[in-house]
């Protein structure tokens, strides 16, 4: 999917596409419109490919809230909202990724066809809040610690077995964004900072402290179109509720519903084999 991803001051449209940038970094304060523009791709993807090529696994710690109404989405396999959901849930991706990646290998040793696997999508909406650096104690901290690392797997190695990160954060440093992550999330918007130290880890370079405090307003920056300043499409809530509502539901995952109901859970293991196959 080519999504449209915003507009320049001259009205020139432009796009992002996660097939030759797999990563994307999303940094500005609160209020700047990272979670808006999350859930505007989402709702794109979502309107443009079906369940059995895409799907979504949220990490929301800021209590699940932002994209609750995702869940019921036949895309969204999870929304993990504390951070044993958010271990477990990266460990399941990584996994995922690991299996693909086996099967590529083997494949490729036998000059097989290697399968177009369905898109997997992990976005975090608030990165910032799995940081080592708020650890409360020595297991909280290794615990965190393995997070970033599933995050760093899969940021550097996603690519090929389409597992895909989508990283937000409000406070872009050295502990949410590590260098050997930060590389890896090629593609960047980055909204208004809080200043120009934040502006420099995001993008190199001052500036994003600069940007008007006009909601939607970003700095997207790629190897492929370089750096342009855009105003992000915002979808109404009405009509996000009115797609999410109506959207036919999937009967494909049979365990969903259950997770739905009762709330985010880990316990709502995915049967990822079913990826395998199709
Ligand atoms: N692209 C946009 N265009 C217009 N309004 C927006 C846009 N993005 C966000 N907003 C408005 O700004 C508010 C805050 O955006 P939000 O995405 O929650 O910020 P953040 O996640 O960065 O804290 C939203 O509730 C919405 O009303
Ligand atoms: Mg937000």
């Amino acid at each position: 999917v080519i999504i449209p991803v915003g507009k320049t001051r001259f009205h020139k449209q432009m796009y992002f596409s996660f097939s030759p940038l797999p990563h994307m970094k999303i940094a500005g304060v609160t209020g700047s419109g990272k979670s808006a523009f999350m859930q505007y791709l989402m709702y794109y993807m979502c309107s443009h490919e079906s369940s059995d090529k895409l799907s979504f696994i949220i990490i929301d710690l800021k209590g699940g809230a932002t994209f609750s109404h995702f869940a019921t989405l036949p895309h969204v396999l999870g929304l993990y909202a504390d951070i044993d959901e958010a271990e477990a849930a990266l460990g399941l991706a990584h996994e995922e990724m690991n299996k693909r990646l086996q099967v590529i290998r083997t494949r490729r040793a036998e000059f097989k066809i290697i399968p177009a696997f369905p898109r997997l999508v992990v976005i975090t909406d608030e990165g910032g809040e799995m940081s080592p650096e708020l650890a409360v104690d020595k297991e909280d901290a290794k615990q965190r610690k393995r997070i970033y690392k599933h995050l760093s797997s899969i940021a550097r190695i996603g690519r090929e077995s389409r597992v895909n990160l989508v990283y937000g954060t409000q406070q872009p440093n050295a502990q949410t964004l590590p260098t050997n992550i930060r590389g890896q999330l090629e593609a960047t918007f980055c909204f208004r900072v809080e200043n120009e130290i934040d502006s420099e880890i995001v993008l190199r370079h001052k500036g994003a402290e600069r940007l008007p405090r006009i909601p939607g307003r970003c700095l997207y920056k790629s190897p492929m179109i370089g750096e342009v300043e855009i105003q992000t499409p915002y979808v109404a809530p009405d009509i996000l509720e009115r797609f999410i509502t109506t959207y036919p539901l999937s009967t494909r995952f049979t365990n969903k519903q259950d997770s739905v109901s009762g709330g985010s859970s880990s316990k709502s293991i995915i049967d990822f084999t079913e990826f395998m196959e199709s």
